[in-house]
């Protein structure tokens, strides 16, 4: 098969359409069996009820080439598993686990061309997307649902990859106590896009949101969980009940266990960030991006792995986990599916 012609190693994270997308339509109380199709475009009614009562979650997973040329995916069964939670949460008919796992492989298989070869730094980013396209006026759910899954050759999330990451606390709630911080709800981004935007204005990447309750504890920022590594060398992760089950997250917490690391999940307290040596975003699309500094209410506070480059055993988590996921390492039974 013919790759396509592109500068692999110089995308960013961005839209391409590709070639192919996988779509099926709730209708009358039950999936159709969905297909193959090559229009990038979805027509709606001006009264679906995605565009004004949000009714949407989404996805995000990648593909790679590995080491010996296979096309993988990584743990799909768990973003089906995690679409599944956010469709009920949100009135929407799950897509059944095993039918999303057949369309993301068969999406890519379709789109072949288009993974990015190994060795690039590139990977085939999956987006698969449910909306509420039947029209509803009253505030109610939809009865006409769309499951599409697309892909496009994306780069690193964060311009320059590796490099520490200025962070801030926005005086902005992500979530509500009780609401959709667990779900993977479009409207949650939509409640990050002006503190987003606000943080870019003010020369920082990302939000760090705390806990909508009490504003003390921290909880994950816009596209990507929280990890990081106190001065023992203890792994601590933040928990919480509105943030998303990030699977990288769960993966790392895997993987840093069969190394040897001492994990801790528990609240973390934004007063105890001034205890850390490292400290990363994780996600599918962030990978293990590091944190140098943390703009608080109280002050600046930076890390003492610095602004240069990530820290020593987020460095050794993120290798770990990319080896495994470009088939380098073997990983666990399980985590990655060949296509
Ligand atoms: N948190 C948020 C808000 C996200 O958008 C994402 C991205 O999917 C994550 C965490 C990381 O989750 P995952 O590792 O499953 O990609
Ligand atoms: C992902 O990592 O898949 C995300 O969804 C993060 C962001 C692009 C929304």
């Amino acid at each position: 098969m013919q790759k396509k012609d592109i500068d692999w190693s110089k995308l960013g994270f961005g839209y391409t359409p590709t070639d192919y997308r996988f779509e099926a339509h709730w209708k009358d109380g039950k999936w159709d069996e969905g297909k193959m199709i090559t229009d990038s475009n979805i027509e709606l009614s001006e009264a679906a009820c995605v565009f004004h009562y949000a009714q949407c979650c989404f996805e995000g997973l990648k593909a790679y080439t590995t080491v010996n040329g296979d096309i993988v995916t990584f743990r799909p069964d768990l973003n089906a598993e995690r679409m599944m939670g956010s469709a009920e949460r949100l009135e929407m008919p799950a897509f059944p686990k095993e039918k999303f796992i057949q369309a993301v492989k068969d999406v890519v298989a379709a789109n072949a061309a288009w993974v990015p070869p190994y060795g690039t730094g590139a990977t085939l980013y999956i987006r698969p997307v449910m909306i509420g396209s039947g029209p509803q006026i009253g505030v109610a759910p939809a009865h006409e649902f769309i499951f599409r899954i697309f892909v496009m050759p994306v780069g690193a999330y964060f311009k320059g990859a590796i490099k520490p990451l200025k962070l801030t606390v926005p005086e902005f709630d992500r979530a509500a106590p009780r609401g959709t911080g667990h779900i993977k709800a479009g409207l949650n981004y939509a409640m990050s896009l002006h503190p987003t935007m606000e943080a870019h204005r003010h020369g920082y990447a990302e939000n760090i949101y705390l806990d909508p309750a009490t504003r003390t504890y921290i909880e994950e920022t816009g596209g990507a969980n929280l990890i990081f590594v106190d001065k023992e060398g203890t792994i601590i992760v933040p928990k919480s009940d509105s943030i998303l089950p990030s699977v990288t997250r769960r993966s790392l917490i895997d993987v840093a266990k069969r190394l040897g690391y001492k994990v801790v999940e528990r609240p973390v307290k934004l007063n105890e960030l001034k205890d850390m040596a490292e400290g990363a975003l994780c996600g599918t699309a962030a990978v293990l991006a590091p944190i140098g500094m943390v703009n608080t209410p109280d002050g600046d506070i930076y890390f003492p792995s610095g602004m240069e480059k990530m820290g020593p055993i987020c460095t050794k988590l993120r290798e770990t986990l990319t080896g495994i996921q470009m088939g380098e390492i073997e990983g666990p039974e399980g985590w990655v599916v060949k296509i």
